[in-house]
């Protein structure tokens, strides 16, 4: 089958393939024809897809093709360019754009849509929510900055101390960890809160402070929130507002699938902030998450509040982001091309392929059938009450330490047996005892099998003994003194390579 890669519109300058992912559509056995032009704006001229064997096309035959791959579902212009039976896969927000859902059944045209990938775990390598968000967040961190007219880390100079930039997160999905590394490696202290309890635990792990909502929080059956009763919302807002006013940069990342975003910050909120700070609202495309945000635009407020309101944060990124989309739709059609065929095969019994599969030529095929996903938390299990402990039989002094006082005596009698002279090596001994015993308990455990190679390697000392023996006038002697130096040296050798290659996992490239 034929895939074709159309030029995105003007607003767009992702787009679906990218020389390296054309290479591995072509290898599961497909013809792609790329639209002139339609990766320039992500630095990916066409003489790239050329190279990569893709055909270089026009508007008309890009589209017109046996499967269409596209961010964002067409305009009707294009779609009156697609044939009968051909398929869609683009994002297609399918649950507020029924008029999409129209144009395609009425077309005949089968749609995938990118942006209903399932959170479950094998399909994660498909979620273009979470490729893309991933980016918007570290972007929405670099264009926080770039407004924001002051340091994010601290520092300690000759001319005086400069605080740390404090960054505020509200909600803690995809995009809003990927901020929260961000800015955490920036240098800035970090807070963050979700209404999903399940997310404390992963804001910590990013290094950031999980500020919970003072009235009980939610547990999600599909990794999603919900709308918030009123005595949350309440005060959740006033947390917000008081989090925002100590903040230097607050990040907004809150979403509702379905619903319009949620307004987290209120005039008053944003009107108690200090002069200077910065809000980053992503929820801007769907109605903001921050009153006074406009999308697409920069606002300062009157008490000198900038408001960005970018909606294609990952757009600013465009090789990468259309690299990571790209790779995404390679996934689904590794799965949807088993036999590496160039064919397409949709199978309805597979819930990744049934919850993307949003029209199927004239039938309306959405909403799905509801799917469990892997960001659901574990069901906790039922509290057992504590067993009476069994009580502890205390053993007796003789009885704990009794191995101690036969090891000292066996050594004792060891020395007063041993040939005069050899007193001293039974010191060095004790003493290498216990200065390793010293030297190995204080390096930290993540280090142990490299400091273990390069001792094992050390230990291959016993060549130098082998050497001396393997001029002896006796046969087996000279054989057994070969065999030491064969194996010395493989520990020798093998111990420093094991240790290069351990440290070099600790290595920042
Ligand atoms: P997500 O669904 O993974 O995360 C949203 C988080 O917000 C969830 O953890 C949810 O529990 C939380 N949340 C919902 N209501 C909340 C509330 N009232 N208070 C606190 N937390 C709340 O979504 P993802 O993928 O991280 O995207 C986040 C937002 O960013 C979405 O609105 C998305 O449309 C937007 N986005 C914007 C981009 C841009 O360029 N501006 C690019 C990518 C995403």
């Amino acid at each position: 089958m034929r895939i074709g890669v159309p030029r995105e519109s003007d607003e767009q300058a992702l787009v679906a393939a990218t020389p390296d992912t054309v290479g591995k559509l072509i290898k599961l056995g497909y013809e792609v024809v790329v639209e002139h032009d339609a990766g320039a704006r992500a630095s990916f001229p066409d003489t790239l897809y050329d190279s990569a064997g893709a055909r270089i096309v026009s508007k008309e035959e890009a589209w017109a093709a046996d499967i269409v791959t596209a961010l964002d579902a067409p305009a009707s212009a294009e779609l009156d360019m697609m044939r009968q039976g051909a398929t869609l896969i683009a994002r297609m927000a399918p649950g507020r754009h029924q008029d999409i859902l129209d144009a395609l059944s009425s077309r005949g045209i089968t749609g995938l849509a990118m942006d209903m990938v399932p959170r479950i775990s094998r399909a994660q390598s498909m979620d273009v929510l979470s490729s893309l968000a991933n980016v918007a967040g570290y972007r929405s961190v670099i264009e926080a900055a770039h407004h924001f007219g002051r340091l994010f880390s601290g520092q300690v100079t000759a001319a005086g101390k400069v605080a740390p930039a404090s960054v505020y997160v509200i909600g803690a999905g995809v995009a809003g960890l990927a901020a929260i590394g961000t800015a955490n490696s920036m240098g800035a202290i970090v807070k963050a809160t979700d209404v999903r309890a399940e997310t404390a635990e992963q804001v910590e792990s990013m290094g950031a402070q999980f500020v919970a909502i003072p009235v009980a929080a939610q547990e999600s059956s599909d990794g999603y929130a919900k709308e918030m009763g009123q005595e949350q919302a309440r005060a959740a807002e006033a947390l917000y507002a008081e989090q925002a006013a100590a903040a230097d940069v607050v990040i907004t990342t809150a979403a509702i699938p379905g619903r319009r975003s949620p307004v987290l910050l209120t005039a008053e909120a944003v009107a108690g902030m200090k002069p200077g700070s910065v809000v980053v609202d992503m929820g801007a495309a769907n109605g903001g998450n921050v009153v006074g945000s406009r999308p697409d635009e920069v606002v300062v407020t009157e008490n000198g509040v900038t408001i960005i309101g970018y909606t294609e944060l990952a757009g600013r990124l465009p090789a990468q982001s259309s690299q990571l989309y790209g790779q995404n739709v390679v996934n689904f059609f590794k799965l949807t091309t088993p036999e590496k065929d160039g064919m397409l095969h949709l199978d309805l019994d597979d819930e990744i392929v049934r919850q993307m599969l949003v029209t199927l030529e004239e039938r309306v095929m959405f909403p799905p059938p509801p799917v469990r996903v892997s960001a659901a938390p574990v069901a906790r299990p039922a509290p057992v009450a504590p067993a009476e402990p069994e009580p502890v039989k205390e053993k007796s002094w003789v009885a704990k330490h009794w191995w101690k006082a036969a090891a000292a005596a066996l050594f004792t009698l060891l020395i007063l047996a041993a040939p005069p002279g050899s007193t001293t090596h039974f010191m060095v001994f004790l003493l290498s005892v216990v200065i390793g015993f010293y030297v190995i308990t204080a390096v930290t455990h993540a280090l142990h099998t490299p400091l273990m190679s390069v001792t094992n390697a050390i230990s291959g000392i016993i060549v130098v003994g082998a050497l001396l023996q393997v001029g002896a006038h006796n046969l087996a002697v000279q054989i057994l003194a070969f065999i030491a130096i064969a194996v010395a040296s493989i520990n020798i050798f093998g111990g420093f390579l094991v240790t290069e290659r351990m440290l070099k996992m600790f290595h920042r490239s």
